[in-house]
């Protein structure tokens, strides 16, 4: 399973590059806006250093010329600027569009199995099923997950499962269980997946008997 992380933070993102965890880079627009950058082709240049695979950036617009405006735009930067396009009707125009021309799509803002089929029908290259924003309203978002996992492998689509808007460890074992393809992850959630207390106390007796030998 593909590791992407979610955020802005440039400083968080070189901390996951430098673990050699990372395959990708998520944004949205609330998370821009929570890092202050002003200069969002500046800040999608700088991530393109950092890591060398799909980088999501999302459009605001909601009309079909206005996302292939930005979208043209925003892939300009680099080849592996992915266009992130919401899951509404003007979103899957772009997405059929983009994705003709060798752009890369991500479809964001997925919350039903209908809407992931329209996607992959639209040629997307990535659905991003919401799975937290699910489980905060009592319904169970990984259920989605295999939901979609199992239309996409009956009919062999090859738009990937990217597993968004995850809380938790155990959303991301239960991703990689399912099959999903990729998991975007807050840089917690990535930290989270690092620690076991039995690491910390091995580690800690591994040391002391070391001491010890050592007098
Ligand atoms: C990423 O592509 C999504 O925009 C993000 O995971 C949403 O996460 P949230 O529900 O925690 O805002």
């Amino acid at each position: 399973m593909k590791f992407f992380i979610d955020t802005a933070n440039l400083k968080e993102i070189k901390e996951a590059a430098s673990m050699g965890v990372l395959d990708g880079v998520t944004t949205n627009p609330s998370l821009v806006s929570k890092e202050g950058h002003k200069d969002f082709k500046g800040m999608l240049e700088e991530i393109c250093k950092i890591v060398d695979g799909p980088i999501s950036a999302e459009v605001v617009s909601t009309d079909l010329d206005g996302m292939l405006k930005e979208g043209y735009d925003l892939a300009k930067i680099h080849k592996n600027i992915t266009i992130k396009v919401p899951l509404i009707k003007a979103g899957l125009q772009a997405c059929k569009r983009f994705t003709s021309e060798g752009i890369k799509v991500n479809v964001t803002l997925c919350f039903s199995p209908n809407q992931a089929l329209l996607a992959a029908k639209a040629g997307a290259t990535f659905i991003s099923p919401f799975v937290g924003r699910l489980d905060d309203i009592s319904t169970n978002g990984m259920q989605l997950i295999e939901e979609i996992v199992v239309m996409y492998e009956n009919y062999g689509y090859d738009t990937e499962v990217l597993v968004a808007s995850v809380r938790h460890p155990m959303h991301v074992v239960e991703a990689a269980q399912i099959g999903a393809h990729v998991c975007t992850m807050p840089y917690k959630v990535i930290e989270q997946l690092i620690h076991h207390p039995l690491t910390d106390i091995g580690l800690q007796k591994f040391l002391d008997d070391w001491k010890k030998l050592k007098g």
